[in-house]
């Protein structure tokens, strides 16, 4: 047994009650995050300040009572490392100036070890949370899946149709591979070099995975990903991992891979993952996030989920990021419940 829940729960341990955590958990529905933000001037340099990121990734903890911590960091640094000039514009969200669409630019970006290393704003900031979060709370690193963090380099923005990054899929595979292969590498020294720093469990975010066709999906995220978590488990079989491809309900029969629990994202019901994917793994999810407007599509939401997953083997969690004007009084409301209604005698 660990000192905690959330890391036991992750390994599939009885525990005293489910244990809870919002993706997106430290944000702007915070009006402690909008000060601390404020103080940074931009959201990057947030990113880029350990005593800051630090303060805030710590905050939901003190202010809503979740079980663990996840570093306050954005997906979206690995690939600034590599090389890419990155910006956050209000109201349009990430830009990369110069999109990767072509060899020369591939090649020109810093790969494996190199990128990893300059990453150390984000070690420092795990360093000082681990000092600071009580010994019963765990902390989350995380990384965004090869195939999300593409959509992004190659677009340069959020993209609605992903039509650049699919054109390669169809019209020059061997590049995109190349380039998530490249990515990969990167990712894999992050994620080592982010548990040497003190993070409790690993989480891989591949909010994009729905873009793809499940054939081009198989080819092209999900074996990224389990080659990370497979060169993870290797190396720390201590460390939990959590994956989270989000909205691929009918792609479930071919999920397969050496992780923990797989993040059921709310456009799948919690007894469909259950009957794919229970046995093997521990399910986290999946409250459609909207229902944080009101309490009793909460409550409603809520205890449906805990009835489903009465046996355990479950992380109660959003089935996506909480959005920025949800009142904090509701997701205070969501984590008690969590608890509440999972207690274990
Ligand atoms: O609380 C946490 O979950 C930890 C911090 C965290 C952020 N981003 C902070 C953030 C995490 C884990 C992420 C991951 C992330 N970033 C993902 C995967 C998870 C998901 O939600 O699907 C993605 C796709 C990104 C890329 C990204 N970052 C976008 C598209 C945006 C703009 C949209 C938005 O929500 O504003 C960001 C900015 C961002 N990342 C903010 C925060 C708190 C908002 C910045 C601000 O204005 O303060």
């Amino acid at each position: 047994m660990s000192d905690k829940i959330f890391v036991d729960a992750c390994f599939g341990k009885p525990t005293p009650y489910t244990p809870v955590w919002m993706m997106r958990q430290a944000g702007r529905y915070l009006p402690q995050y909008m000060k601390v933000r404020e103080k940074a001037g931009n959201f990057l340099n947030l990113c880029h300040n350990p005593e800051l990121a630090a303060e805030v990734t710590l905050q939901p903890v003190d202010i809503v009572g979740v079980d663990a911590a996840i570093l306050f960091s954005d997906i979206l640094v690995v690939p600034n490392e590599m090389g890419m000039e990155l910006d956050f514009i209000k109201g349009e969200g990430p830009v990369f100036a110069n999109p990767v669409r072509d060899e020369k630019a591939l090649d020109a970006l810093i790969g494996a070890e190199e990128a990893a290393d300059k990453l150390t704003y984000v070690y420092d900031t795990i360093k000082l949370v681990r000092e600071r979060l009580a010994d019963d709370k765990a902390l989350i690193g995380f990384t965004g899946a090869p195939w999300t963090l593409a959509t992004y380099m190659i677009e340069g923005q959020g993209t609605k149709t992903y039509n650049i990054c699919k054109k390669l899929i169809y019209t020059e595979p061997e590049f995109m591979h190349k380039l998530l292969a490249k990515v990969t590498e990167v990712v894999k020294y992050y994620l080592e070099k982010q548990i040497e720093a003190g993070v409790d469990v690993v989480q891989i975010f591949d909010s994009w995975a729905a873009a793809l066709e499940k054939s081009k999906y198989m080819e092209f995220s999900w074996p990224y990903m389990k080659e990370i978590a497979a060169h993870i488990k290797a190396k720390y079989p201590h460390i939990p991992i959590i994956m989270f491809p989000k909205g691929i309900p009918a792609y479930l029969d071919e999920i397969d891979g050496d992780f923990d629990v797989f993040g059921v994202d709310w456009s799948t019901p919690m007894a469909l993952a259950k009957e794919k994917l229970g046995e093997r793994y521990v399910l986290q999810g999946n409250m459609e996030p909207c229902r944080l407007y009101s309490k009793e599509a909460t409550y409603e939401c809520v205890t449906s989920i805990a009835e489903t997953m009465k046996e355990g083997r479950h992380i109660f969690n959003l089935g996506h990021g909480i959005l920025p004007d949800v009142p904090v009084e509701n997701a205070k409301y969501f984590v008690s419940l969590c608890k509440e209604v999972s207690k274990r005698a």
